[in-house]
């Protein structure tokens, strides 16, 4: 898959992608991350990319030319599944959205800044608009590292343990089980019996109960009870 963010602070999104699993799906040329400069596509000397509100108001709002340029620069090269714009005011990301992602080739991620973009960016150019929680953050840069690291994670390879995205929260809307480690005591705390057990059906059973009662407890509304 290859994700190609438009940003106005490249240097935010220097290090999300090279650590840990992402920089595995990287190695592995399962993920491709490219960070694009939009002021290398601003059409002024003095490299402008926001301008002042029509109708007044505080808050400048990036402008539709280097946005435009920058998308249709990358269009000429390569076809897209999706451009996402991230706003607070977009979809709000869960993991369902996240699984159809992670089924695309090529996707364009727009971080917004200051009060948004140009209306006609929204209207013309974006497909998708996606927010990652009912809070505002300054910019769409920690976003997009969200959205990234959350697609990056299930692509068809990447997890060591194949199966074991299956597993995590979220996905057939239960939470998932609580998990341990050694050593079997640690002082007076031990481990649920079962686990030790060796008996793969009990043990697949009670991590059941336990996502089922997790979920009861913390996010019934995940459950369509
Ligand atoms: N930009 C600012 N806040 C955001 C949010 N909550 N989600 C996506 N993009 C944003």
């Amino acid at each position: 898959m290859r994700i190609d963010i438009i940003t106005v602070l490249p240097e935010l999104l220097e290090s999300p992608f090279n650590h840990s699993i992402l920089k595995r799906a990287k190695e592995k040329n399962l993920l491709e991350v490219n960070v694009i400069n939009l002021r290398d596509f601003a059409t002024n000397k003095h490299k402008q990319v926001d301008d002042y509100q029509y109708g007044g108001g505080a808050g400048m709002v990036m402008m539709i030319e280097p946005i435009a340029n920058c998308i249709e620069s990358l269009k000429s090269k390569q076809d897209y599944d999706e451009v996402i714009y991230m706003t607070p005011d977009g979809e709000l990301l869960d993991q369902p959205i996240t699984n159809k992602l992670s089924l695309l080739k090529n996707i364009i991620i727009i971080c917004g800044h200051y009060k948004g973009v140009d209306e006609r960016i929204r209207n013309h150019f974006i497909t998708k608009e996606i927010s990652i929680g009912n809070y505002v953050l300054s910019g769409g840069e920690l976003p997009a590292a969200v959205l990234v690291d959350a697609i990056g994670r299930l692509l068809p390879g990447v997890l060591n343990d194949e199966s074991s995205a299956l597993f995590d929260s979220f996905q057939d809307n239960l939470l998932a089980p609580p998990v341990y480690t050694r050593p079997e005591k640690f002082r007076d705390l031990t481990v649920p019996e079962i686990l030790l057990s060796g008996d793969n059906k009990k043990i697949d059973e009670w991590r059941l109960n336990q996502s089922v009662q997790r979920t009861r407890e913390r996010r019934p509304d995940l459950l369509n009870e």
